[in-house]
């Protein structure tokens, strides 16, 4: 028998207890986002956000050459920049496009932090186990276009909440959305091989965050391969040592988005 959690009530049951049931904008505290690194909100001739443009263009470009519109993000390793890309990369889309957020690394969430969240209202891993609808754990970020679905409570064991189909109907929700949205999903690292497996039937590619000089070529390839049927869409080559697109307070970042037909 089928659980609560896997019979469709991603978009249609009645709000939690205690959660808000509309989905009010969200004011971010431009000093929070400076502290935490996350630029992508940025006007396009600001020299920190400059990566991201690049990025999202490419996205941009293979979205409208494929079709294709939910993406994740993932690395090899911890730490290799997942979130940080997956962040400003939303925010950069959302300047310009409808763009959803979602947070499933739903043993390490970071996100509501590092914007300034509500910890109280309804988050991604409420909407996954059936206590939350997808609109009310939607935070719209005011002034732009992006809504974040950020993970409300840690989870220790969260395969069950990735493998009981409603991340598949959430995917295809965003996806059958009228404002056509693109989806910007962040990950566990791919140590947490369970997860991301689960995750990555759900999505339409990935972006993989590589760390130069701390990736290895081999666990590289063997991840890509591990993701198959689903592509590798793009690198992002964080922290980068050769070839530096640009400086500042952030670290060096090199980005290459494959061309469709080479996926
Ligand atoms: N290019 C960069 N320049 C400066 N700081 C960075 C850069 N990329 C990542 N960081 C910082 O490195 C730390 C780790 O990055 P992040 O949390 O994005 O990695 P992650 O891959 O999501 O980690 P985890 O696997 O634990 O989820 C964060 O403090 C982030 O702000
Ligand atoms: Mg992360």
């Amino acid at each position: 028998m089928r659980s609560e959690a896997e019979t469709g009530k991603i978009i249609s049951i009645a709000p939690p207890a205690g959660g808000d049931a509309t989905a009010a904008d969200h004011m971010l505290d431009p000093e929070l986002l400076r502290r935490n690194l996350v630029v992508g909100f940025a006007s396009a001739d600001s020299e920190d956000v400059h990566p991201f443009s690049v990025l999202r263009s490419q996205l941009l470009k293979h979205v409208r050459t494929t079709g294709s519109r939910v993406f994740a993000v993932m690395s090899v390793q911890p730490g290799n920049g997942k979130t940080h890309v997956a962040v400003n990369l939303a925010a950069a889309l959302g300047r310009i496009h409808p763009t959803i957020l979602v947070e499933l690394d739903l043993r390490r969430p970071s996100i509501g932090q590092s914007l300034g969240l509500s910890p109280i209202r309804p988050g991604i891993d409420d909407c996954l186990g059936g206590s939350a609808t997808l609109q009310e754990s939607g935070m719209r970020i005011e002034g732009t276009q992006l809504t974040v679905h950020r993970v409300r409570t840690p989870k220790i064991n969260p395969e069950t909440l990735l493998s009981s189909g409603a991340l598949a109907e959430l995917t295809d929700a965003i996806r059958n959305a009228a404002d056509r949205p693109i989806c910007i999903i962040d990950t566990p690292p791919a140590v947490i091989h369970d997860d991301i497996m689960l995750i990555a039937p759900a999505v339409d590619g990935v972006i993989m965050v590589v760390e130069e000089a701390r990736t290895s070529k081999r666990a590289l390839v063997s991840t890509i391969r591990s993701l198959s049927p689903t592509p590798v869409i793009g690198a992002v080559l964080n922290r980068s040592i050769s070839s530096p697109l640009q400086t500042s307070e952030y670290e060096y970042y090199h980005m290459s988005m494959a061309e469709p037909n080479s996926t």
